[in-house]
């Protein structure tokens, strides 16, 4: 039985999922490691600030922070002394490079299977729990398997399929756990291990083996499907604004029907997240290397509507702009219970209004100033459109509400947050779900 483990990267994946393997299994130590020295900090500090805001997460790390849940920097220390190790680093798209701007950027990867390989002393099993390439465990292979006579390692694929703002649910009550291996004794003994852990609260039907390469692709595709019912129902959102049918009715009566379900149907200003673009992104990479490009055209087509979405939505708030040419921004989180704003859509639609000269006023109720400024100068890196100043000039990250709602020609809920859900004002609003369903629907309340 697995004693000890460690994982590399105390990001949305790493933090969540220790945490709960840490509950539900007490007999093991488990600690997460990262080289950023400040967001420990913030793990081992109070749970009220803690780097991830996921609900239910703090009460369980109140509950099993060294106790047998552990967060340190010492990322030497931690590998020597644990038997399996989690991969949970970042795996952005590469910016430069062979690939750029469509494959995955493996460097971070590479770097832990590297301090693996350096400093392990005993037999470990390596999972890959980060969303990787089909194919990746060759290389992580090659790397742990380059000091001869030394160690010997199990690669195992185990992708995470938590969502954010709703990570600790979905972790308990997982529709299923993937476990990739080798068909070999040592693969299958490794993957047992791995099971073994996950049957402490995960129902024995719900976990599934396949082969590695199966399990890494199964990651990627998945992303994907989901991006396609997104943005399947935001290009027929654009539609029923032509046609005057109504988005939302329309999504209710397709999602009725059991063989399609009703799940990822909603429409929005278009989808964001670390992942679905740079996953689907990396999919259209790999088709693209194989020579399948009608198949890479395909999924690529999925982000080329969710960049028309944002777009559209950003126009349509620009008809309303008149007297104050003020704009209030709802929500800036990708979406509803996370902290988390990377490739959010309210990054972009704002971009695109402060470069029309509109004013914005932003609020979320859990993401801070700095990250919402930071997001936007990150993006005017890339695009070079305006000047940091404008953009510092031009908006304003309201406290509350109430501030935020004050003076502005339209409010526009951006994320479906439950406390944007009963406004009670005088101003104009666009509830985007509603926009795109029928511009009729900007209404006085
Ligand atoms: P994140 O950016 O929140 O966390 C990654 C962490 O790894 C960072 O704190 C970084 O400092 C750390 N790190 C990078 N290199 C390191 C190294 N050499 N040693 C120690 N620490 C290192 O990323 P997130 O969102 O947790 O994603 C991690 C992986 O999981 C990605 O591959 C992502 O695609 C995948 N994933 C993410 C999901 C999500 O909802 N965020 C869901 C399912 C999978």
């Amino acid at each position: 039985m697995i004693k000890s483990i460690c994982c590399i990267g105390a990001g949305y994946v790493g933090g969540p999922t220790m945490a709960v393997i840490a509950i539900n299994c007490p007999k093991i130590k488990v600690t997460v490691v990262d080289i950023d020295s400040e967001k420990i900090k913030r793990w081992n500090g109070p749970v009220e600030n803690l780097p991830v805001f996921e609900p239910g997460l703090s009460e369980i790390v109140k509950k099993v922070r060294n106790r047998n849940l552990f967060f340190s920097d010492q990322v030497d220390e931690a590998i020597k002394n644990s038997e399996m190790i989690f991969l949970a680093v970042n795996t952005p798209t590469k910016t430069s490079g062979e690939g750029s701007g469509m494959a995955a950027d493996l460097k971070y990867i590479e770097a832990s299977a590297k301090k693996i390989a350096e400093v392990a002393i005993n037999d470990k099993i390596v999972i890959e729990k980060s969303t990787l390439p089909v194919r990746t465990a060759e290389r992580i292979k090659e790397i742990l398997h380059e000091k001869e006579g030394g160690p010997s390692f199990e690669i195992l694929s185990n992708p995470e399929f938590l969502a954010e703002g709703s990570a600790i649910q979905d972790l308990y009550k997982s529709d299923r756990v993937l476990v990739g291996r080798d068909e070999t004794k040592s693969g299958r003994n490794a993957s047992k291990k791995l099971i073994d852990i996950y049957l402490n609260w995960i129902p024995k039907e719900k976990i599934i083996t396949s082969n590695i390469w199966s399990s890494e692709l199964t990651k990627l595709a998945s992303n994907a499907m989901l991006a396609q019912r997104i943005s399947s129902i935001n290009s027929l959102s654009a539609l029923c604004e032509k046609t005057g049918a109504i988005t939302l009715e329309v999504s209710k009566g397709i999602g009725m029907d059991h063989r399609i379900g009703k799940h990822f149907l909603n429409p929005s200003p278009g989808f964001g997240g670390s992942c679905f673009e740079k996953d689907i992104l990396n999919l259209v990479y790999i088709c693209q290397h194989y020579g399948l490009n009608e198949v890479a055209e395909y999924w690529h087509q999925i982000i080329k509507i969710n960049d028309y979405q944002r777009d559209r939505i950003s126009n349509n708030i620009l008809k309303y702009i008149s007297n104050n040419n003020t704009a209030s921004i709802l929500g800036w989180a990708f979406k509803k219970n996370t902290n988390d704003s990377r490739e959010s859509s309210s990054i972009y639609i704002s971009y695109k209004l402060l470069s029309e000269g509109v004013k914005l006023k932003i609020y979320d109720p859990k993401v801070h100033k700095h990250r919402i400024i930071n997001d936007l100068i990150n993006l005017n890196k890339k695009k070079n459109q305006l000047s940091d100043e404008l953009i510092l000039n031009n908006l304003v990250v309201c406290k509350n509400i109430d501030d935020a709602l004050l003076n502005s020609d339209i409010i526009a809920i951006l994320t479906e947050w439950e406390e944007f859900k009963n406004i009670n004002t005088k101003e104009k609003i666009i509830d985007t779900r509603n926009i795109c369903a029928n511009s009729n629907v900007v209404f006085n309340l």
